[in-house]
């Protein structure tokens, strides 16, 4: 099952491209934003990118008021007031105590949904937009596990999926940063209420989304889980040693005490490795993409194999996403990759990893995620 994971990252975007006008040259989807932070602008800059797609309308409560922006974009502070704009789709961009919300508000409202991770503050909150998800079967809904879309990982895909390694026998995740806000955030991150939980929600929901891509689903969960350092009321390190039924074995450390901020994972396989290290981002402190394909020769190589790094130099991850979910949405496609499945699954997985530690649940209050299964 692991060498072949029925997630699928979908064709690249200017085949997409291609496919979509031939099918639909006319059609401009009609776009809102909810939540218009750093994020939401990122998204903007993304659709204003793309002639299939316009931002009629944004909502945030910090704006003042009601108006217009550039471009004729028209602004508002409540969520509702935007849906009540003529919409295709809607683009949640929101801090996680309200997305889940506004997920069902959209979808309710007729509308297709793309909402960031994590999908909300927990399992329940997911639950909860499948139970709406399913009442709309014409909808799309799609998650922005923007890692998927990174070029190094859909190699690192396409090779597992080839074979040419083997099967998955281990993985090791390591995801941090050095404080939970970083980069004069906002600090609703450290804020249980708000966030639902801290870095291994907010930053390490990625690696846990990837491990699942490339392993599949763990099924078995130890874990320490800490906020000794920071003192918030969120954690601020996790550790997860997890398997998968089919012996797959998963280490996991997302930190907010990683002083060099630092992404890694080690794939390894039957014949050799593949070993992600570095992720682009908006401020570069991940360090440089990279793709190492180990292929190992064990009987020969003395322990020095042959490898090769290819070096990933431009983030089309967020373009990339981006125009998945316009073809999925204008040629009537299911969302592969980052469906609600998706979104469940990597969530149940954080919380199983909150929940196997006996004295974190106990002092927040942790409920078992599996009695959703
Ligand atoms: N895919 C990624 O790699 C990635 C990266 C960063 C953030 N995110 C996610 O994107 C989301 C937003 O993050 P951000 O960094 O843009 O945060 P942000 O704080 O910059 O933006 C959130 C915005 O939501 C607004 N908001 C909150 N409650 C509201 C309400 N009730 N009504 C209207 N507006 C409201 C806030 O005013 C704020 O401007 C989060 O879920 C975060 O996890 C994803």
């Amino acid at each position: 099952m692991q060498q072949a994971p029925s997630k699928h990252i979908q064709q690249s975007a200017a085949a997409q491209m291609s496919e979509k006008t031939a099918h639909h040259p006319a059609k401009t989807l009609k776009i809102g934003i909810a939540g218009f932070g750093v994020v939401g602008k990122r998204r903007k800059d993304c659709i204003d990118r793309r002639p299939d797609m316009q931002v009629v309308a944004v909502c945030d409560r910090s704006f003042q008021g009601e108006g217009t922006l550039a471009n004729d974009v028209r602004f508002y502070q409540d969520y509702r007031r935007l849906l009540a704009e003529d919409l295709d789709a809607l683009i949640v961009c929101l801090t996680n105590d309200i997305a889940a919300e506004v997920t069902i508000a959209g979808l309710e409202a007729g509308l297709h949904v793309f909402c960031e991770k994590p999908p909300g503050r927990n399992v329940e909150d997911v639950v909860r937009v499948i139970k709406h998800e399913r009442r709309h079967p014409s909808l799309k809904l799609m998650y922005g596990f923007n890692h998927r879309y990174h070029e190094s990982v859909q190699e690192a895909l396409r090779i597992l999926r080839s074979g040419e390694l083997g099967r998955v026998i281990n993985m090791r995740g390591m995801y941090g940063k050095a404080k939970l806000m970083t980069f004069n955030q906002p600090d609703w991150r450290a804020k249980r209420d708000i966030a639902g939980g801290g870095v291994l929600l907010d930053q390490g929901i990625h690696m846990v989304d990837l491990m699942r891509l490339f392993g599949g689903d763990f099924t078995e969960v130890h874990s320490f889980v800490s906020n000794s350092h920071w003192g918030y009321e969120v954690e601020d390190n996790a550790y997860a040693l997890m398997r998968s039924a089919e012996g797959v074995v998963g280490m996991l450390n997302s930190s907010a005490t990683q002083w060099r901020h630092r992404f890694h994972l080690d794939i390894n396989l039957q014949r050799g490795s593949l070993i992600l290290g570095g992720i682009l981002s908006g401020t570069k402190s991940y360090g440089a993409e990279t793709l190492t394909v180990v292929q190992a020769d064990p009987d020969n190589d003395q322990g020095d194999p042959k490898e090769q790094l290819t070096r990933y130099n431009k983030d089309a991850s967020w373009d990339s996403e981006i125009a998945t979910f316009a073809d999925c949405v204008l040629n009537d496609r299911p969302v592969q990759s980052g469906n609600s499945n998706d979104a469940l699954r990597t969530m149940q997985l954080v919380f199983k990893i909150y929940y196997a530690d006996a004295q974190w649940r106990n002092t927040y209050n942790i409920p078992n995620p599996d009695v959703h299964e």
